[in-house]
């Protein structure tokens, strides 16, 4: 059985795309933990009442919130996913024989995570059930792809919200534009090249991709995503 505390956005992403698994949710407010409960098969159990010896963990509550756990007993594992929190500061509120750090993202409840995963070959594994798991060899990594693996999909809705609002701008129906611009990520993650041949396939020259595509260099977009990388993993070291 996994043991997940926390019970929001995350919690729930995980629990719906760990199915096959038993899950216990544990979290500090019943209703919310009976309305998880109905939306996954996860029993649950309050946070106040949820004895920790040998579960197996996985931490999704609030970077935050960390310095309100306090536990006793020893954990078998305890994985974290909250952004930033080293493993030395989880180990002052939770004893457990290992310890691994992952970051999902959202997509794990269409078991479409990419997670990166900081120890144990278990993490791993249970990331592997709801994505793609990809090893890092240090927290410090895990931090930096907490910036691509955690905060990304916030990043490419901007970019796909914007495609889609050029296409209105340009006379589309909203319907079609958000159409089109799914479509076009399903496409885009279907092709197995790295981005700039990608993108030399699509741009002839004199055509219509290099006019958008020097619009964009133009306002420095490439710039603000380099940078927005760097922010995201800057704050997680504030975290
Ligand atoms: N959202 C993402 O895309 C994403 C991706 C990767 C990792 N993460 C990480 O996942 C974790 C959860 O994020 P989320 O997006 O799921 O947030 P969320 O929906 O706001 O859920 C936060 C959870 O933390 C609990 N919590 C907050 N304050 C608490 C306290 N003082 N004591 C005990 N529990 C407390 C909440 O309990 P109540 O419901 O009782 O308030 C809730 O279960 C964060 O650490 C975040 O860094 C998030």
């Amino acid at each position: 059985m996994i043991s997940i505390i926390g019970n929001g956005k995350m919690a729930l992403a995980i629990a719906k795309g760990l199915r096959d698994e038993e899950i216990e949710v544990v979290g500090r407010n019943e209703e919310k933990l009976k309305n998880f409960s109905k939306m996954t098969s996860a029993k649950y159990t309050l946070l106040e009442e949820f004895d920790c010896q040998d579960k197996t963990i996985i931490l999704a509550i609030k970077p935050y919130a960390l310095e309100e756990l306090h536990f006793t007993s020893t954990a078998k594992e305890v994985i974290s996913i909250m952004a930033g929190k080293k493993i030395s500061q989880i180990r002052q509120h939770i004893q457990a024989h290992t310890y691994s750090r992952a970051m999902p993202n959202i997509a794990a409840e269409y078991l479409k995570s990419t997670t990166a995963v900081f120890g144990s070959e278990y993490a791993y594994e249970i990331f592997s059930k709801i994505g793609k798991a990809v090893k890092v060899n240090s927290e410090n990594e895990l931090d930096i792809a907490t910036a691509i693996a955690g905060s990304g999909p916030a990043f490419l809705a901007l970019v796909a919200e914007a495609i889609a609002d050029g296409g209105v701008l340009c006379g589309l129906s909203r319907e079609i534009s958000y159409e089109l611009t799914q479509g076009l990520f399903e496409s885009f993650s279907a092709i197995d090249k790295s981005p700039s041949v990608i993108k030399d396939s699509v741009m002839s020259p004199a055509g219509t991709t290099a006019s958008g595509y020097a619009t964009l260099e133009d306002n420095k977009v490439r710039s603000a995503f380099i940078k927005a990388i760097r922010d995201a993993y800057n704050k997680s070291q504030q975290m």
